[in-house]
C-alpha cells in the first residue's frame, strides 16, 4: 500500500469522525488560513490542502494551487468549494517511498517474502531508518520553479509521523514492530528511530520553506493530549506543555517530535504567534499552532 491509500484511508476516517466539538477550532484556523489566502501575493500554494474543510478557497487568488498527496483531494475540494484548482499530488516530505521501502526490506526475506522474525527485523530497520534523510526534494524544487510569494500550510505537518509508523507498520504485516511495554530496559529503538526520522522530515520541510522567501502562514498540530482530564491553555509560554493547566493526569506526545517551529526561520520577522485547543475526540485533545512569517527581505 503506497502513501496515497494510506492517506486517503486517513482522509476518509478524519472527514468521518464526529465534529460537533470543531467548531471553534475550525472557525480559528480557516479565519488564520483565510488571512493568509487574502493577502496572497505573486501566486499561492496551500499544502495539505486536503479537501478544504479548514481552507476557505473563496479568498484565494485565482490560479492558486492546491498539494495534497491524498489522490481524492483535489476533487473532494471541488465538491465543497467549487474550484478545479491546478494540484500537486507528491510526498511533502520527499521521503515517504524510500521510508516504506525500506521497512518492507527489512521485515521480508527478499527470496521467499517470509516475514522476518519481528524482533530483530525491527531492530535492524532502526538502524537503516537512522541513516535515511528526507530532504522534501520535490518541494524545494516546485517551490523553486514557480516561487510563488506565499505559502499557506495547512495542517498537515503532524501527519509526517503518522504516515511513518503507519508505513512501517504495514510492513511487517498483522504483527506489531513496537515493543509494548514502555518499561522494556532496551527501550524502543525503532520507536525511537522513526521520531529521529520524523524530526529530520519536519526539520527539512521546514527549512525549504524558509529558504524559499515566501510570505508563510503555519497552522499545525504543536502536540496530541490523551486522558479524560480537562485541560486548559495558560498565555503563550515556552516550551507548549509550560501553557497546560490540566485538572489531572494527562499524557502528552509532540507529533514533531521535538522540533520548534518558531525558531526555524532565523532571520525573519514572526508576525503572529498562537496556540489554542482542538476536542478533537473524547480523551483526545490537539494544541494548534498558528505562525505567520514575514517574507524574506531583499537580499537575505
Ligand atoms: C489533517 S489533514 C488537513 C486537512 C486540510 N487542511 C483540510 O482543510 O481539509 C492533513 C492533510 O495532509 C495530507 N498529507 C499528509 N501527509 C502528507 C504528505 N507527506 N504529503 C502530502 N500530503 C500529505 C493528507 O492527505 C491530509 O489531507
Amino acid at each position: 500500500m503506497g502513501l496515497a491509500t494510506l492517506l486517503a484511508r486517513e482522509q476518509r476516517a478524519y472527514l468521518g469522525r464526529d465534529r460537533s466539538l470543531w467548531g471553534p477550532h475550525l472557525e480559528r484556523t480557516r479565519a488564520f488560513l483565510g488571512e493568509g489566502l487574502a493577502s496572497a501575493r505573486d501566486g499561492l500554494v496551500i499544502l495539505g490542502a486536503g479537501s478544504g474543510l479548514e481552507v476557505p478557497w473563496g479568498l484565494a487568488p485565482p490560479g492558486a494551487t492546491g498539494w495534497d498527496a491524498d489522490p481524492w483531494s483535489r476533487v473532494r475540494t471541488l465538491v465543497r468549494h467549487r474550484v478545479w484548482a491546478p494540484w500537486e499530488f507528491q510526498d511533502l516530505t520527499g521521503g515517504m517511498a524510500e521510508l516504506a521501502a525500506t521497512a518492507a526490506r527489512a521485515a521480508r526475506q527478499p527470496w521467499s517474502g517470509r516475514t522476518r522474525a519481528t524482533r530483530t527485523a525491527a531492530r535492524r530497520l532502526a538502524g537503516l531508518i537512522r541513516s535515511l534523510d528526507p530532504a522534501a526534494a520535490p518541494l524545494a524544487a516546485w517551490l523553486r520553479r514557480h516561487r510563488p510569494g506565499t505559502v499557506v500550510v495547512a495542517n498537515v505537518m503532524g501527519q509526517f509521523g503518522v504516515l511513518a509508523q503507519r508505513s512501517v507498520e504495514k510492513a511487517f504485516g498483522p504483527a506489531s514492530p513496537w515493543v509494548a511495554d514502555p518499561e522494556d530496559p532496551g527501550g524502543d529503538p525503532l520507536d525511537e528511530a522513526v521520531r529521529g526520522w520524523t524530526a529530520r522530515a519536519v526539520e527539512a520541510f521546514l527549512a525549504v520553506l524558509g529558504a524559499s522567501g515566501a510570505d508563510l502562514w503555519l497552522v499545525h498540530d504543536r502536540g496530541v493530549l490523551f486522558g479524560p482530564a480537562p485541560v486548559a491553555l495558560g498565555p503563550l509560554r515556552e516550551p507548549w506543555t509550560a501553557q497546560l493547566q490540566a485538572a489531572g493526569e494527562l499524557e502528552a506526545d509532540d507529533p514533531l517530535c521535538g522540533v520548534d517551529v518558531p525558531r526555524a526561520f532565523p532571520g525573519r520577522e514572526l508576525e503572529r504567534h498562537q496556540r489554542w485547543l482542538w476536542p478533537v475526540a473524547t480523551g483526545q485533545t490537539h494544541v494548534m499552532e498558528a505562525l505567520r512569517v514575514r517574507r524574506a527581505m531583499l537580499g537575505q
